[in-house]
């Protein structure tokens, strides 16, 4: 079977390289003619464990091609994925023109029955006017041709993606057209078999189901967040709580793990575009607007906290271990570490920093005189004045922390992850602050 990938950003490239492997023939579409010549070499733009030898099997077996051409891409295939991006506007509206551009492109270049595939995550009710684009455009050429929408949201985490695509917890399929629906069955066999649930709705739903899953999952991230500021100041172990809370079935334990607020490209911008999507409904969506406020309010915290341990922070050197939103990424988009290095920064601390992925697309955003950085951990942390692990990156829970109190200047260390063992950490003379305890 034939497939159409039309973006080959993150989703795409990671959709496009799991059906590959399963023996479907893909061709994958990008505007950028850089990125697609690299990926024809099998370089990726991104990095995500097990992505790079995935695509080069799929390009060496023949599954997985590469083109600019977007007419030839929607004649390949009946099953077109639009997995283009959908970047926030200033307003925090989706930015939809790549959406319709494809649609219009869509429309002009069919030859045959298509199914459009949304991937890309766009606010309720794009599907249906993507559908009215078509249908007009269609009506324009005087073509009894036929085509169907479906929303099949993607629920893949940056680190993890190939086996979330492999072994998903569900699969969304919203369509009003049986046809359709059957025929994303038939490209998710290999999860079907293995007994993944298929949720078929109408296209709103599954719409929306992609926008209450990534809020629902910030605010028990944000929730948890405040829950840990609160132990702090009581006495009571954030840790411990989580634990507790999680233990119960109804609540469970996943994403409850205080921190120093979430990022990443999905969370905020989801959000923000849950909260004005309700605005123009006129609703005021102030829970939703409360998550994004106390992610906020967080990042703050951590700077406070920092000062609280070092006192001024002029001209103190400041480590920062993790720059990535969170491990086994080089995506520092809204990453944490931005907002509390340019705290940091504002209040005169010298910054050195090292992450094992994301150094590069940092050193975009500040340059080597606004960040020292070093080529491993011990590196970043000589004669700093306190110790800040802001990613639970693996490296980062086996620190040598003996080799670490012989060249720091003051021995503070400050894990917000909590992924160091608070006793192991003082017994080697550092003052200990973790996040929630
Ligand atoms: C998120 C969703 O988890 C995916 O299901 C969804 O497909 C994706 O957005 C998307 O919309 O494309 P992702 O942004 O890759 O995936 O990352 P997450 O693993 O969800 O983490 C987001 C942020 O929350 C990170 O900054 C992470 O450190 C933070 N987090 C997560 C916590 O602070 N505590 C937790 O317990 C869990």
């Amino acid at each position: 079977m034939n497939i159409s990938i039309i973006g080959s950003g993150y989703v795409g490239l990671v959709t496009g390289s799991c059906l590959a492997s399963q023996g479907f023939n893909v061709l994958c579409c990008d505007t950028d003619t850089e990125k697609i010549s690299n990926l024809k070499n099998g370089l990726l733009p991104i990095y995500e464990p097990g992505l790079s030898e995935l695509l080069k099997n799929c390009l060496a077996t023949g599954h997985m091609r590469f083109t600019s051409d977007l007419a030839d891409t929607i004649q390949h295939s009946d099953i077109l994925f639009v997995t283009v991006n959908t970047p926030a506007m200033e307003d925090n509206s989706c930015n939809l023109e790549h959406i319709y551009k494809v649609a219009e492109e869509i429309a002009y270049n069919m030859d045959c029955y298509k199914v459009i595939v949304h991937k890309s995550t766009v606010p309720v009710g794009t599907g249906r006017k993507v559908k009215k684009l078509v249908s007009d455009i269609l009506a324009g050429r005087t073509s009894e041709l036929q085509f169907d929408i479906v929303s099949n949201p993607e629920f893949l985490r940056e680190g993890s993606a190939i086996n979330d695509f492999m072994n998903p917890d569900r699969i969304v399929i919203g369509s009003d057209s049986p046809r359709a629906v059957n025929i994303l069955k038939e490209v998710y066999t290999f999860q079907l078999e293995k007994g993944t649930p298929v949720l078929e709705t109408g296209i709103e739903t599954a719409e929306m189901i992609k926008y209450a899953s990534n809020a629902f999952l910030a605010a028990k991230i944000s929730f948890m967040n405040e829950i840990s500021n609160i132990c702090e100041l009581c006495g009571a172990d954030g840790i411990i709580v989580s634990k507790g809370m999680g233990l119960d079935t109804r609540i469970g334990p996943r994403f409850l793990d205080p921190g120093p607020g979430f990022g990443g490209s999905c969370f905020p911008k989801d959000i923000k575009a849950l909260s004005h999507m309700a605005d123009l409904l006129g609703y005021d969506a102030r829970f939703t607007k409360c998550i994004m406020e106390t992610n906020t309010c967080q990042k703050v915290r951590m700077i406070r906290k920092i000062e609280k341990a070092v006192g001024s922070l002029q001209n103190k050197v400041i480590t920062i271990l993790g720059l990535s939103f969170k491990p086994e990424t080089d995506d520092i988009r809204e990453s944490p570490s931005i907002s509390i290095i340019e705290g940091l920064l504002e209040k005169k601390a010298i910054i050195k920093a090292y992450d094992p992925q994301a150094m590069e697309n940092m050193k975009k955003m500040y340059s080597q005189h606004q960040i020292k950085y070093c080529s491993n951990p011990y590196e970043a942390c000589e004669n700093s004045n306190c110790i800040t692990l802001l990613t639970a990156w693996q490296e980062f829970s086996c620190l040598d922390f003996k080799l670490l109190r012989s060249i720091v200047n003051s021995p503070i260390f400050i894990d917000l992850r909590n992924i160091s063992n608070p006793s192991l950490v003082r017994s080697y003379g550092f003052y200990y602050e973790g996040i929630g305890r």
